[in-house]
């Protein structure tokens, strides 16, 4: 009736931004990210407490935070049959919430393997990505590690919109993330409002659709062929299309500062004088630079001499699991 899992939070190189069912969690197109070690979430649950209790990094969970972690406990009571009582879960992240990267990815993959497993269902990856996606639409690819791709899917009950593994983390040891701080106030508009907001009102917003959902079988292309300078240039094309839909809402969402532009400006800069390094932001001012690990210590400083106050250097992650043992 116990389980505690450890999953890591995931980076998009090809975004998801937009809801087309705002209940389910479905996206209007497919993304695909990379899995972050040695970042990570681990979260325990337990069934049979007096009633439900949400802890997270140390402080009871309230409002919005708590609800959806009591739907996805909610699901998987139901996918029990109905026979578990109230749960216990206790989750703890081993990375600044500053740092820009959703730790509620992590979290809500942690929480959905760790209550399937605390329920006694078969570990399945699948329905865990559907369950983690009901948490938040990113946590559905931080379930397996290495490349995932979440499939928009077609179904209106979402049963078919959760993320697949591309390719496991062995795939491409070499590949680096770069986490470049350069800001830790928390951001004014969170993912889930701005992207709503960018859904309703920004003009641009189906030529983002039809082009990022391009982009996805492109990026698993040069996947295969594990080509860096492809890649930075499909990530950053992608990221730089993302805010353009957001600039274009009414009224405009811009989550970069000056300091973004400016590092930026210097990352291409230290390309031209030919070192492979290309940048990926999220919805906040924090880029995430791509390199290879000869190159990794020159991306930090680079991140350094640009203002950054904080850097985490990144490798591929493997999948959620059960504290030390392989689940999938
Ligand atoms: C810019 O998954 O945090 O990081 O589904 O509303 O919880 P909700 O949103 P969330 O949005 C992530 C947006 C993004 C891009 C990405 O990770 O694909």
């Amino acid at each position: 009736m116990k389980a505690t899992v450890l999953a890591h939070p995931n980076i998009a190189l090809v975004k998801y931004w937009g809801k087309r069912d705002d209940a389910l969690i479905l996206p209007h197109q497919s993304s695909l990210s990379l899995t972050l070690a040695p970042l990570s979430v681990t979260t325990t649950v337990e069934f049979g407490a007096a009633s439900d209790q949400v802890e997270i990094n140390g402080h009871t969970a309230k409002g919005s935070e708590r609800d959806r972690v009591l739907r996805v406990l909610e699901a998987v009571r139901g996918e029990a049959g109905g026979k578990l009582g109230p749960a216990k879960m206790v989750s703890r992240g081993d990375f600044p919430a500053s740092a820009g990267l959703a730790s509620s990815a992590a979290g809500f993959a942690a929480l959905a393997v760790a209550a399937r497993e605390a329920a006694g269902l078969k570990a399945d990856p699948k329905v865990a990505s559907m369950l983690a996606r009901l948490g938040s639409g990113s946590a559905c690819r931080s379930v397996q590690g290495g490349f995932c791709e979440w499939r928009r899917g077609e179904r209106a009950d979402g049963t078919d919109s959760y993320a697949v593994q591309r390719f496991d983390a062995k795939h491409w040891p070499e590949l680096r993330m770069v986490v470049a701080i350069l800001n830790r106030d928390e951001k004014e508009v969170k993912s889930r409002d701005g992207m709503k907001h960018t859904v309703d009102t920004s003009p641009y917003y189906a030529a983002w659709v039809k082009d990022a959902e391009a982009e996805v079988p492109r990026a698993v292309e040069i996947l295969q062929r594990k080509d860096l300078q492809a890649l930075g240039e499909l990530a950053e094309r992608n990221a730089w299309r993302m805010h353009s839909t957001a600039f274009a809402a009414d009224p405009p969402l811009c989550y970069m500062n000056p300091a973004t532009l400016g590092l930026i400006q210097h990352l291409r800069e230290q390309r031209k004088k030919g070192m492979p390094v290309w940048f990926t932001l999220d919805a906040g001012p924090n880029p995430v630079l791509l390199t290879d690990a000869a190159h990794e210590v020159a991306a930090e400083a680079l991140a350094r001499a640009c203002g950054a106050v904080d850097v985490i250097r990144c490798v591929p992650g493997g999948d959620a699991e059960l504290k030390g043992e392989h689940l999938f």
